[in-house]
């Protein structure tokens, strides 16, 4: 940063001086898990909450986020609401699968995210950006895209090829707009669990999402059931997880594990990193001495081609726009645990059945761990000193066994992405238009992001 420039302050909700009353607190937490942190959440190391019958703690440093999700981790599961609210999409699937289920799930999942088939989907990525800017290159200067469904579109054709090596048409139409119609019923927070009422009280997915889920199912099983006897390794996530073997008992995933797995992977891996870009291209937007700074780099680097796999190591900038971009914003602000045993935090007592969270969005953003912690500054990613000495401090991808899988197809991704973006185009938000962060299943910009195209001059 130079010293001159002036520092973005990016939107984030207005933080209340006291705690809300616990069931105002849970009607907020439902409509935006960020909202509902008090300014006390940005300092304080942990916090422990009684909603009726169950107990509620943050874990808000970074031993206790070590305790939590690395050294104790098997003794915090993924919680029943979790579960219920994803179980007509994904089944038992990896991401909310808990115990040796889940165990053998990652094992097998993982060689589909080996480094080199990650090398391989960036051509996926490079050609779905080409196809997308070659877009909106017919249109004329001033021209308002949607961006945050642009890139929802993008993100989804990439992952679609790379789970079954094809962009899928009519049929990738369906599970798309399957997963829209499913996650915008979907949240993380679910009242009965909260307070610890028996699960009968629990709010299920309704009829509609559920439909959806099915039609998406009923996709996803006939491709499988299309490539079940295929021995050729395709290079893609399914080929992956059909040719696998557990390493531990010598067997394959079933038909419907493989399905479950599927829908897994296009749910963790399209909107997370669909959201990371909307967020970046916005705060370029208004950061234009950053965006000056990137242009210069992507100029230099990319010779106006559109980004590769080989160019992703060389734009430094650019992964420090991302990396501060997943700080701020990061899409999936709060995992939600269940303590199975007694345990102790950080000298709290935690009892048996309690829920356990830990917030990147609140350790991004701790004030004991972070100088100006709200501001838009991607120079602390460029040296050590500028972020803290711990690891557990930045979290955009979870850490310890359950740490996400697809982190750096994602970064790949965003970073390819955002390059061949920024040195196309420049966007800008209509006058009077203005965006907050949302949370529900991830962390979005509300209500919608349109944005102004203008391409950039050759130089
Ligand atoms: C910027 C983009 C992304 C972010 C921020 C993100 C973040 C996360 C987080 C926070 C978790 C859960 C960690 C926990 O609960 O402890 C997770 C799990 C997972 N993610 Fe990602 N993710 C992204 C992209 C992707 C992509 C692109 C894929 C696949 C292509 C993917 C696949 C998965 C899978 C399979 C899991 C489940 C891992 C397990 O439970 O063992 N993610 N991700």
């Amino acid at each position: 940063m130079s010293a001159r420039q002036k520092l973005l302050t990016p939107p984030m909700p207005p933080a209340s001086k006291h705690a809300l009353p616990p069931f105002k607190a849970l009607r907020v937490a439902k409509r935006n898990v960020v909202e509902v942190w008090t300014r006390q959440a940005y300092f304080a190391p942990f916090m422990a909450e009684k909603y009726l019958f169950r107990w509620m703690y943050v874990a808000n440093n970074p031993d206790a986020v070590r305790h939590v999700l690395v050294s104790n981790s098997a003794n915090y599961e993924k919680s029943k609401a979790m579960q219920r609210a994803l179980q007509p999409l994904v089944g038992n699937g990896m991401f909310v699968s808990n115990g040796d289920t889940w165990h053998k799930q990652r094992r097998i999942a993982i060689p589909a995210f080996h480094h080199k088939r990650i090398l391989a989907f960036a051509d996926f990525m490079s050609e779905g950006v080409e196809a997308m800017l070659a877009d909106w290159d017919e249109k004329p200067d001033g021209s308002v895209v949607a961006l945050d469904e642009e890139m929802a579109n993008v993100t989804a054709g990439v992952v679609c090829k790379a789970m079954f090596s094809e962009t899928l048409g009519e049929k990738g139409r369906i599970v798309y707009e399957g997963f829209t119609e499913y996650q915008a019923k979907l949240t993380q927070i679910d009242y009965a669990e909260m307070l610890g009422l028996p699960s009968i009280f629990s709010a299920w997915p309704s009829l509609k999402a559920r439909r959806a889920a099915k039609r998406i199912r009923q996709v996803i099983e006939e491709i499988v059931g299309d490539r079940w006897d295929d021995k050729q390794d395709h290079g893609d996530f399914l080929s992956s997880l059909l040719l696998t073997k557990d390493s531990e008992t010598g067997k394959g995933l079933t038909k419907t594990e493989i399905r479950d797995e599927m829908a897994v992977i296009f749910l963790a891996g399209h909107e997370t990193t669909a959201n990371t870009l909307s967020w970046a291209l916005y705060l370029i937007s208004k950061a234009p001495e950053t965006e000056a700074r990137l242009v210069s780099e992507i100029k230099e680097v990319l010779e106006g081609r559109t980004a590769t796999f080989a160019d992703v190591n060389n734009l430094k900038f650019t992964r420090a726009v991302v990396d501060e971009t997943l700080r701020l914003y990061p899409p999936v602000p709060v995992f939600s645990r269940t303590a199975v045993a007694a345990d102790v935090v950080d000298g709290h007592e935690i009892k048996a059945g309690s829920n356990m969270m830990v917030s990147p969005w609140l350790m991004h953003r701790h004030r004991a761990l972070w100088k100006n912690p709200n501001r838009f500054d991607p120079d602390r990613f460029l040296t050590k000193e500028g972020r803290p000495a711990s690891k557990y401090a930045y979290i955009p991808f979870g850490v310890g066994p359950r740490t996400c899988l697809g982190a750096s197809f994602a970064l790949t991704e965003a970073v390819i992405l955002l390059a061949s973006i920024v040195q196309k185009f420049s966007l800008t938000m209509p006058t009077g238009k203005d965006v907050a962060p949302v949370a529900r299943l991830s962390l979005r910009p509300h209500p919608e992001l349109p944005m102004v195209l203008k391409k950039r001059e050759k130089s």
